[in-house]
């Protein structure tokens, strides 16, 4: 059903565009057929608008010399600038006499009147901002004439009307924005045409209606800002297919619904507000990334998830959610959560709570259990004959077998950036101006099965699952003659790397190191309990965690991932990385979630020393050995940190060695170490230098394994 409806909506769109286009082809042949006249046109043109002072339109100067005109070689004027120069009166340009412009700037002029129809004549126009006058009446239908228009501004006018639907012909539009007017009706479904938009700012019109689903079609944004209208209905599950989208405002406006539980795991958010609206149920878990979000003023209820208050402190309701009346905090000094009472409507509560509590669960669970199984099984668009798949998709629907060819050079060597376990990763930037990482088998790899094997078994994990810590999969190739798999690119490289680097690891300061263990953590309590199956990694290492621009952590590299399912065998074949492997898989090469745990454990005391830990933990083993103090094994590179950090630190280097114990059964689980990263609970310690690594070792009692998850 749906992909009738968006095809009906493409073929009006482009019947609409195709229309609008031959009308003002026929004006832009005319205008071009004599070239001196042309010119002589384009000069009465601007002389007519008297924007130019006789100071520069006198001595009879060459217009292409006047303030803010550039032409082109040939004498066409291809920009007009006039910004901020109270021009006023109405907006007399004969648009039908420039049809080389590219650029017309005319922000902050006091200009009246209505934006005239024939702007659509500007077919070669790029950029077109008349932002900050008194402009008018409605946006003419001929804007979507504009087809090479990249950016578009409109703000702080007074127009009315609505948005014409003819905008979704602006598919190469990357800056759209129409805030501050009275704009009214609703957002029109053809938004979803702009793959290339990166900003869209709506905010401050009288906006009414749903947000359009088709917004999870742009998938190229980064900003969206509808905030301060009148839109209504609930925010749309699809802007979680948003994988650029970095900052969202949709406070100030009548939206209804759920918050989506997916929105904080798996997008990558890092400005969120949805303050001023409706909403209601509870908040969701793993907001804790998102650097602002704003809640307040809605009708959320239930409990403040542990992971809310990372950043804020916990004795204060943040006024991040205020104005929620319903919301509760466990331990912290916001309204505590009710106990329950004792009179008879007491409990009648105490009862119904429960249930209504183990309804409301079991139907999270089901949603979630569904999420994690049904999500992203093969898409449509694979192909699969004699066992060849190929499936490109969720990145713009746009990535083609012949881009990656092209984009690389056919593979070649200058655009390899490193050779991982099996295959090699390439860099390639994508005609739509993005960067993906490539791996690929070369012709004699991928005639070994194990490597074989290892590049199919990934495709099936990270087609399965969705998470902002792990890294993001757009698509693969599975053919004899060529495999690879495309992921989104990530900047700085692996944590190993950044930790051998003396620059970059001194700028991987405690907090961000701190982030970094946290997200890790986040990752593995998700692909072992949020998953079903469960997914184990089986080979987390430095060199599998790969940091972006904001030094943030994906954990990478799923060749070797196990799904853990009832039916299956546990036993394995050793698989990981020297110097991470469990103790246990030497003898008894059955693989559990313990395995990641124990990894884990020696990432972060890497992370915490800034090398691997193998000789460090040798020497403990030694019968003679010193005992050390926690603040000796710390990474001298990075600036110094202050009490709240070496807080921090100590309880990660406790969560390590808890971690790395030998018995896989007295490790703790990932939920277990999760839920303690985002408690600040704990008893604040000692000074670091008074901590040996002997009392960390040997708080049995602190993260028992088994019996803490039964609890
Ligand atoms: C004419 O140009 C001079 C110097 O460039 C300037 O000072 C003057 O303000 C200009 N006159 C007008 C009317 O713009
Ligand atoms: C026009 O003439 C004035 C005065 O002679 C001179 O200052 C100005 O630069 C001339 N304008 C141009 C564009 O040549
Ligand atoms: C605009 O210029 C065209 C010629 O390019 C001319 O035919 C038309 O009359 C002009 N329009 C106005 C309003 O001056
Ligand atoms: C959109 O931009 C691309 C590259 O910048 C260009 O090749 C293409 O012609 C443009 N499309 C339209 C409809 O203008
Ligand atoms: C938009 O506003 C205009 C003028 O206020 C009004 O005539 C029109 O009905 C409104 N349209 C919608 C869809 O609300
Ligand atoms: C937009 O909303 C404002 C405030 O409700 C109202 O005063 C104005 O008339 C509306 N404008 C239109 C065009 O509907
Ligand atoms: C959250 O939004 C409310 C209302 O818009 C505002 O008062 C508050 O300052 C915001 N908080 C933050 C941290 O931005
Ligand atoms: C409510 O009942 C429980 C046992 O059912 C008892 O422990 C608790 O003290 C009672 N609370 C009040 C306020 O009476
Ligand atoms: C394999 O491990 C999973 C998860 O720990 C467990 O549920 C399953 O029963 C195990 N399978 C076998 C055959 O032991």
């Amino acid at each position: 059903m749906a992909p009738s409806i968006s095809t009906f909506i493409t073929v009006v769109a482009w019947a609409t565009c195709t229309l609008l286009f031959e009308k003002y082809h026929a004006v832009e042949l005319a205008a071009t057929s004599e070239s001196s006249a042309a010119l002589q046109l384009e000069r009465n043109a601007l002389l007519h608008t008297g924007w130019w002072s006789s100071n520069q339109t006198g001595n009879n100067s060459g217009h292409c010399q006047w303030d803010g005109i550039d032409c082109n070689a040939r004498g066409n004027v291809i920009a007009i600038h006039r910004t901020y120069a109270s021009l006023g009166g109405k907006l007399k340009l004969n648009f039908s006499s420039f049809p080389n412009l590219v650029r017309l700037d005319l922000v902050g002029n006091e200009f009246q009147g209505s934006i005239p129809f024939e702007i659509g004549t500007l077919s070669k126009l790029s950029h077109l901002h008349l932002g900050f006058n008194n402009l008018i009446g409605e946006i003419p239908l001929s804007i979507g004439n504009l087809k090479n228009l990249v950016s578009l501004s409109l703000e702080n006018n007074r127009f009315t009307g609505q948005i014409p639907s003819s905008i979704g012909c602006l598919t190469n539009l990357s800056y759209l924005s129409l805030s501050w007017n009275q704009i009214n009706g609703s957002i029109p479904m053809e938004i979803g045409n702009l793959k290339s938009l990166k900003s869209l700012h709506l905010a401050s019109n009288n906006l009414t209606g749903p947000i359009p689903t088709s917004l999870g079609d742009c998938y190229a944004l980064t900003e969206l800002s509808l905030s301060r209208n009148y839109l209504d209905g609930s925010i749309p599950h699809h802007i979680i297919d948003l994988y650029w989208l970095d900052s969202i405002d949709v406070s100030h406006n009548f939206l209804s619904g759920e918050i989506s539980v997916e929105l904080g795991r798996a997008s990558s958010l890092s400005i969120l507000d949805f303050s001023f609206n409706k909403l209601t149920g509870s908040i969701p878990p793993h907001f804790s990334f998102i650097k602002e979000v704003n809640l307040s003023y809605n009708s959320l209820k239930g409990q403040i998830p542990v992971d809310y208050g990372w950043y804020y402190d916990r004795y204060h309701t943040p006024d991040t959610l205020i104005g929620n009346e319903d919301l509760c905090g466990q331990s912290m000094g916001f309204p505590p959560c009710p106990p329950a009472r004792n009179n008879s409507v007491g409990r009648t509560v105490k009862i119904m709570v429960p249930i209504a509590m183990f309804i409301g669960f079991f139907v999270l669970w089901c949603f979630l259990l569904l999420k994690c199984v049904v999500k992203k099984t093969l898409p449509e668009s694979t192909k699969a004959k004699n066992g060849d798949l190929f499936s490109i998709w969720n990145y713009d629907g746009h990535i083609a077998y012949e881009d990656v060819i092209r984009a690389t050079e056919d593979f070649d060597i200058k655009h390899c950036i490193g050779t991982g376990g099996y295959g090699s990763v390439y860099r390639a930037e994508l005609p739509n101006g993005k960067v993906v990482a490539l791996k690929k088998l070369h012709r004699l790899e991928a005639e070994n099965p194990t490597f074989d094997t290892s590049f199919r078994n990934e495709v099936k994990v990270l087609t399965k699952i969705r998470h902002r810590n792990i890294i993001k999969f757009h698509g693969f190739c599975l053919h004899k003659r060529c495999m690879f798999l495309i992921y989104e690119y990530i900047e700085r490289g692996s944590l190993f790397w950044v930790l051998n680097t003396h620059v970059e690891a001194v700028q991987l300061d405690w907090r961000k190191r701190m982030n970094i263990i946290k997200g890790i953590a986040d990752a593995l309590y998700y692909m072992h309990h949020e998953c079903i199956p469960v997914i184990v990694h089986r080979d987390i290492s430095s060199n599998n965690i790969l940091l972006n621009s904001k030094l943030e952590a994906f954990v990478s590299d799923f060749g070797t991932a196990k799904l853990l399912d009832s039916d299956s065998s546990n036993q394995t074949l050793i698989v990981g990385t020297y110097g991470y492997v469990a103790p246990e898989l030497a003898y008894t090469m059955i693989v559990t979630e313990k395995c990641d745990v124990y990894s884990f454990g020696m990432v972060v005391l890497e992370i915490l020393m800034g090398k691997h830990p193998g000789e460090f933990l040798n020497s403990l083993s030694s019968s003679h050995s010193q005992d050390v103090m926690l603040n000796e094994l710390l990474d001298h590179r990075p600036p110094p940190f202050n009490h709240l950090v070496a807080h921090d630190i100590f309880l990660v280097a406790m969560i390590a060695f808890a971690c790395l114990r030998t018995k896989p059964k007295s490790r703790p689980t990932m939920k277990c170490v999760f839920r303690e990263l985002l408690s600040r609970k704990k008893p604040i310690a000692k000074p670091l230098h008074t901590i040996s690594i002997w009392q960390l070792r040997n708080q049995e009692t602190y993260l028992v394994g088994e019996s803490e998850t039964q609890s």
